[in-house]
């Protein structure tokens, strides 16, 4: 018998249970209560806490309290703390199994170990195995400087995970305290990056190494602050003004995801009849294709209960993306936006929304397209920023996904862009034309200018020849029937029948299966 058993043996279970119990209660407070009022005071909820938010009441499991890092250099030999700096599980939202990471700041700053990667890489793997979400609460200083090279394997090691759930298990990040360095790549491999206001800050480099390297004078939230994510980079998909409300937005994102590939997104029982028909939506579209208006509006109208949830509200916001119901079933949206720059196509636009498509398709959700797009957008900037190689990810990603596609063009769909909104051609099942929309190569003012050049040149009343020429054109273009005259529109309809005919479109295809050659991987256009 070794002198430990022995010992053991020499305790009665009521006294193992209460050192279990001790143990516990130093593991749930590892760093006693100043920390966790110095945790408050910088406006931040404690690991635990985030997590009672998180999921429902009572149900959090956890896992690894007694794990502690096995460093013994600068210090951290006599430095063991329970948990490792990082609170890990799993609970139900909505009754629904999902796994659960949280950073504790007030443990050596939340930083990275060998054993706290461990933990996290622990859960990653049950996610994938069980089949259900996974959800990232990030506070911490990066990788524990102390650890060295083995902080850095912690992060690969979760890396790799990441991958490899991606596209099984929805994976979703929350930034609510610092995420510096190589340490936000984690949340960026994920499906959904939320950031939580004042608290929440990711960057590659912070303002101290970019004054020293390019003497710029910028502040954290300048470069890694929620709005600007949210805004100028695209890298956040979700502001939240605090706390609580990022818990309730991740736990509505989550009633809209299956908690794997292998499962039908959630059906709900909306209440709202699916073959209501809507009579504000002929008056939301003006026939004049010059004239904007607000997209979300025939959204609203079209599903259970004008309920959207938009993905990505603030940036590149001439495409819209989002989820909603329509007869209780799930569906992603996408649409072009005429109030922002025309609902033109540009760089940020395909890249959100070919993203979009992949999720979608990845979880087994219908996509369905509004298609308002006269077109890419023009300009030097576009070009050189290589819109050719962005705007192909939208091709790519709607000839990729095998879900049912549903196209609805209210208005102008002109050129590339007609089929980048996803046309028939690029395996849309079922194609809706409004009566005012127009599919053509361009609108007809520049395709007159083009066709009819030397007839308007030689003319003597140039102006009234290049009007009767626009006419003419758009009066055998600026339509939907001659593209329903090929097929390429299956039906027109009353803008009013639209959410009917949305739910007969998504009955029609919810036995589609679509099998492709089977290959490693394609290769998508960066
Ligand atoms: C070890 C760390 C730490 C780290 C913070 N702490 N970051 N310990 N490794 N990376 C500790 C502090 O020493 C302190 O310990 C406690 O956490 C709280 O930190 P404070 O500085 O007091 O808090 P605050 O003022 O709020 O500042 C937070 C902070 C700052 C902005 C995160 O701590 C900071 O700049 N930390 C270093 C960030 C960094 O350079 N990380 C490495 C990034 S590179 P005590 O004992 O005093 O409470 C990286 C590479 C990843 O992550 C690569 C992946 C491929």
């Amino acid at each position: 018998m070794r002198g430990e058993d022995m010992m053991m043996a020499d305790k009665t279970i009521d006294q193992l249970c209460e050192e279990l119990l001790a143990r516990k209660e130093r593991a749930r407070l590892p760093e006693g209560k100043e920390a966790v009022d110095k945790q408050h005071k910088r406006g931040k909820l404690t690991a635990r806490e985030r997590i009672d938010k998180l999921l429902d009441p009572g149900s959090f499991v956890e896992l690894d309290e007694h794990v502690e890092h096995r460093c013994s250099l600068f210090g951290l030999e006599n430095r063991k703390i329970p948990g490792d700096g990082v609170v890990t599980g799993y609970g139900t939202i909505e009754g629904r199994l999902v796994y659960v990471f949280s950073q504790d700041f007030t443990v050596m700053g939340g930083s990275l170990g060998e054993m706290h990667a461990k933990k996290i890489c622990k859960v990653l793997d049950m996610a994938l195995l069980n089949g259900a979400p996974v959800v990232g609460i990030n506070d911490s200083g990066g990788a524990r400087i102390q650890e060295g090279v083995d902080s850095l394997s912690g992060y690969g090691n979760i890396f790799f995970r990441n991958v490899k759930a991606s596209g099984i298990v929805p994976q979703i990040s929350i930034i609510a305290g610092p995420s510096a360095g190589g340490a936000v790549y984690s949340p960026a491999l994920m499906d959904f990056v939320f950031m939580v206001d004042k608290i929440g800050i990711m960057h590659i480099t912070g303002p101290a190494v970019i004054k020293a390297v390019t003497g710029e004078d910028v502040t954290s939230e300048e470069i890694g602050g929620a709005m600007t994510h949210n805004q100028k980079s695209g890298v956040a998909h979700f502001f939240a003004a605090n706390e609580d409300d990022c818990f309730l937005q991740v736990r509505k994102l989550l009633s809209f995801l299956p908690s794997n590939n292998m499962e039908e997104p959630p059906f709900a029982d909306t209440g709202d009849d699916p073959e209501r028909i809507d009579i504000r939506l002929r008056e939301l579209v003006p026939t004049n294709p010059n004239k904007g208006y607000d997209v979300k509006d025939v959204i609203s109208c079209v599903v259970d209960n004008g309920d959207f949830f938009e993905v990505q509200p603030y940036w590149a916001q001439n495409i819209v993306t989002g989820f909603a119901r329509v007869g209780g079933r799930v569906i992603g949206i996408i649409a072009n936006q005429a109030r922002h720059l025309a609902g033109c196509l540009d760089i940020d636009a395909s890249d959100k929304a070919s993203r979009f498509i992949r999720i979608c398709d990845a979880y087994n959700i219908p996509v369905v397209n509004f298609v308002d797009v006269p077109g890419y957008l023009p300009g030097k900037t576009q070009e050189l920023g290589g819109i050719i190689r962005h705007g192909a990810k939208m091709l790519y990603a709607y000839s990729e996904a095998t879900v049912p596609k549903i196209t609805v063009i209210l208005r102008k769909a002109y050129g590339g862009s007609y089929l980048g909104m996803c046309s028939k051609d690029l395996g849309a099942d079922v194609v809706l034309a409004w009566p005012q929309a127009e599919i053509a190569v361009m609108g007809a003012e520049g395709a007159a200018n083009i066709v009819f050049k030397r007839e308007i040149d030689q003319a003597e009343d140039k102006e009234a020849v290049r009007r009767q020429k626009i006419e003419e054109y758009r009066e055998a273009f600026a339509n939907p029937y001659v593209a329903a005259s090929r097929g390429f529109v299956d039906r027109v309809i009353l803008p009013e029948e639209t959410r009917r005919e949305i739910y007969q479109a998504l009955l029609l295809s919810e036995t589609k299966r679509e099998l492709r050659p089977k290959r490693k991987h394609g290769i998508m256009p960066n």
